[in-house]
């Protein structure tokens, strides 16, 4: 985790306690450290510092536009695959001139939208969202900048649920389909060819993939270059891995920015990547805390105020993370093993299980869920009629609340009952 430590027996973000912040604020609350995440993004951007690259943050990972804001004053770019990325990237000061917007549905209103700002580049998923794409801007008088999400047909290695990269999964254009697609593109006077793209999935902790689809996207650009199609950037995707278990620790950081020094070094092309998870998600904590006890005869629950709705990666993809105590009380010879579960009238709201806690743990102590800074706040439903929880950003010994909660009563205002049912 990166920004939090133990200090006392009681875990700090930064110079802040978490207990302290449990005072003002009611669980359960999303938590993030500006330094762990500022940490992350350096240490990608420091070892790639003497090369062309843009580090077009995957917004999707955690939206929230002070964490946008963070990552925009360290000049990050940002990969946007909605109106309600694009806007928000935008609003935190990242200009159209750094965001990419990918995602295979975009819309007559997104595209007319990311026109209008000019963004960087669309990355095109098939034929018909070229002809979308030149039409709105044949309309609009304005040429759009486009590049061609290439499916390279690679294995990512990572969770089926997130692996883009194959020829089965609906992402991406082939590569021999592709060609056919820039000649079209190169044929016309409203669309401006300015890069390749790819992602091949997330949670990537190998480099084979990385390297294997790195290398045919480079063999990609020569072939359009001997065609005449002249590109300038690059765009790798993201898909970079972190350690979810205290027990691994993969870094693939070095190999992988030496992967991307190669391609610069032997391409001179402007390289995007668009890395989400391994921005955010070691930088944040789910603060939640003890309802009851419960027990029967095969197990020894755990019920806590944060269920799927407010995190639903252990529900969704059999994620696990670790549940730990906010204030540790005594020594490991008194703990007992505890299912996690949270308040949802579903069985797989499970946030662990087999969670090693303290055996005397008991109503109101308060826990985390570590590492879920990315792809948790942003995948949060009103399941169950209940709140979105707050965010809350830690910047040295101060704590901000970035997002507010948003109660049952915000969202039911949002509905009506038609006059024939009064
Ligand atoms: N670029 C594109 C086009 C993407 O689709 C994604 C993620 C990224 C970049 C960022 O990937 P990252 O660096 O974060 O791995 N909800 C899932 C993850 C889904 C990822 C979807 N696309 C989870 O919680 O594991």
């Amino acid at each position: 985790m990166e920004g939090f430590s133990y200090n006392n027996k009681k875990l700090h973000c930064e110079q802040i306690s978490i207990e302290k912040i449990c005072k003002k604020i009611d669980t359960p609350f999303y938590l993030y450290s500006s330094k762990g995440i500022l940490s992350n993004f350096n240490a990608l951007s420091n070892k790639l510092k003497n090369c062309n690259v843009l580090i077009a943050y995957a917004v999707k990972a955690n939206s929230n536009i002070s964490i946008l804001r963070l990552l925009a004053k360290k000049g990050a770019g940002a990969d946007v695959v909605s109106y309600g990325e694009l806007i928000r990237a935008i609003k935190a000061g990242i200009p159209g001139k750094k965001i990419v917007f990918s995602g295979v549905g975009k819309t007559d209103l997104e595209i007319s939208k990311a026109i209008d700002h000019k963004i960087l580049q669309f990355n095109i998923e098939s034929l018909h969202e070229l002809h979308t794409i030149e039409k709105i801007s044949r309309e609009k008088n304005i040429k759009a900048n486009i590049a061609v999400r290439i499916n390279p047909d690679i294995e990512a290695g990572g969770h089926p649920k997130i692996s883009t990269g194959k020829k089965t999964d609906k992402f991406g254009i082939s590569i021999t389909e592709a060609l056919k697609v820039y000649k079209l593109a190169s044929d016309s006077s409203f669309l401006n060819i300015v890069g390749v793209d790819m992602h091949i999935g997330s949670q990537i902790l190998q480099i084979k993939p990385f390297n294997n689809s790195f290398k045919k996207i480079e063999r990609f650009c020569k072939k359009l270059e001997s065609i005449n199609i002249k590109i300038k950037n690059i765009d790798l995707g993201g898909g970079l891995g972190v350690n979810y278990s205290d027990k691994k620790n993969v870094d693939l950081t070095k190999e992988y920015t030496n992967l991307i020094k190669n391609i610069y070094s032997s391409t001179k092309k402007k390289i995007i990547i668009e890395p989400g998870r391994f921005i955010v998600a070691n930088a944040g904590i789910l603060v939640t805390k003890v309802i009851y006890k419960k027990k029967n005869d095969k197990k020894n629950f755990i019920v806590v105020d944060a269920g799927m709705n407010d995190f639903l990666r252990p529900a969704l993809y059999d994620a696990r993370h670790n549940v730990k105590h906010v204030i540790i009380k005594s020594n490991k010879s008194n703990s007992d093993f505890f299912d996690i579960v949270g308040p949802i009238c579903e069985s797989a709201d499970v946030v662990a299980e087999n969670a090693n806690l303290d055996s005397d743990i008991k109503k109101d102590d308060l826990l985390f869920i570590d590492n879920v800074g990315a792809y948790g706040a942003t995948m949060s439903s009103t399941y169950n009629s209940r709140s979105l929880i707050p965010e809350i950003l830690v910047h040295k010994k101060m704590f901000y609340k970035i997002r507010n909660k948003m109660e049952a009563d915000d969202f039911i205002k949002l509905e009506k009952i038609p006059n024939w049912l009064k």
